[in-house]
């Protein structure tokens, strides 16, 4: 199952919800959860490009619209979501406090966050921290008792973690099969990359794998409530 299903399964979105989806990137999740669920989506991002970019791709969806913001400033009006969304976001974010603050502010008394992310737990080889696997979002990632932490911290209840073991290995197995597929073209030169580069990538999808395997490493779906207290 794609995990942005999983996420509006489990924050148990309808259609009379209006969702906050935070760096929605090009819209890809506000738009399935609209059409999965026939919610309202608001989806908002840093980045005014995917803002423009996500609304582009969602003509004819009168459900979602897209504005650009910043997560740690979120502008919108206390209590004025249902629920809200990031996926692959709050690892990324600088002060991830202050973020979640920002959402428990946005979100109505016991409106509902779903997250999915990467989750850490304890160490993984150094190379998986660099700056290249950063585009899957392990830099910041931390480990699900840090995520609950951080929650319970900023006005939340956790409701539980749920690790795609599978997902993650789907995923990475994906990412090898395009490997593959770019050393073949690259042998026959119809691609021009460094074969050491290439090397390097390979070497890194084998750590990523080995750390999954162990439960080191992997895409979670966090939920958390909104405590009304
Ligand atoms: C890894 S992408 C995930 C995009 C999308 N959620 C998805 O799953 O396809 C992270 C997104 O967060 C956005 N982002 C980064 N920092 C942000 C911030 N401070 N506030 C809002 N969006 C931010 C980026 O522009 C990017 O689109």
């Amino acid at each position: 199952m794609v995990l942005s299903s999983r996420v509006g399964q489990q924050i148990g979105a309808h259609d009379s919800d209006l969702i906050l989806d935070v760096g929605c990137g090009v819209g890809t999740t506000s738009r399935l959860l609209s059409e999965q669920f026939g919610c309202r989506v608001v989806g908002m991002d840093v980045s005014s490009a995917n803002a423009g970019d996500a609304l582009r791709r969602s003509k004819g969806n009168d459900r979602v619209s897209f504005l650009a913001g910043d997560g740690h400033g979120i502008p919108a009006s206390d209590k004025s979501f249902d629920g809200a969304v990031l996926e692959c976001v709050l690892s990324t974010f600088q002060d991830k406090r202050a973020a979640a603050r920002e959402l428990a502010r946005v979100l109505k008394e016991r409106g509902r966050l779903g997250m999915s992310d990467v989750i850490v737990e304890g160490e993984i080889p150094e190379e998986l921290r660099s700056p290249l696997v950063d585009a899957f979002c392990v830099g910041g990632a931390l480990s699900s008792s840090e995520y609950r932490g951080l929650l319970e911290q900023t006005g939340f209840r956790f409701v539980g973690v749920e690790k795609r073991k599978q997902d993650t290995l789907d995923f990475l197995e994906q990412i090898r099969r395009q490997l593959f597929v770019a050393r073949m073209l690259v042998g026959v030169h119809k691609l021009v990359l460094d074969s050491q580069d290439l090397d390097y990538v390979g070497r890194l999808l084998s750590l990523a794998k080995e750390a999954v395997k162990e439960d080191r490493l992997g895409y979670a779906v966090l939920i958390a409530v909104k405590d009304g207290q």
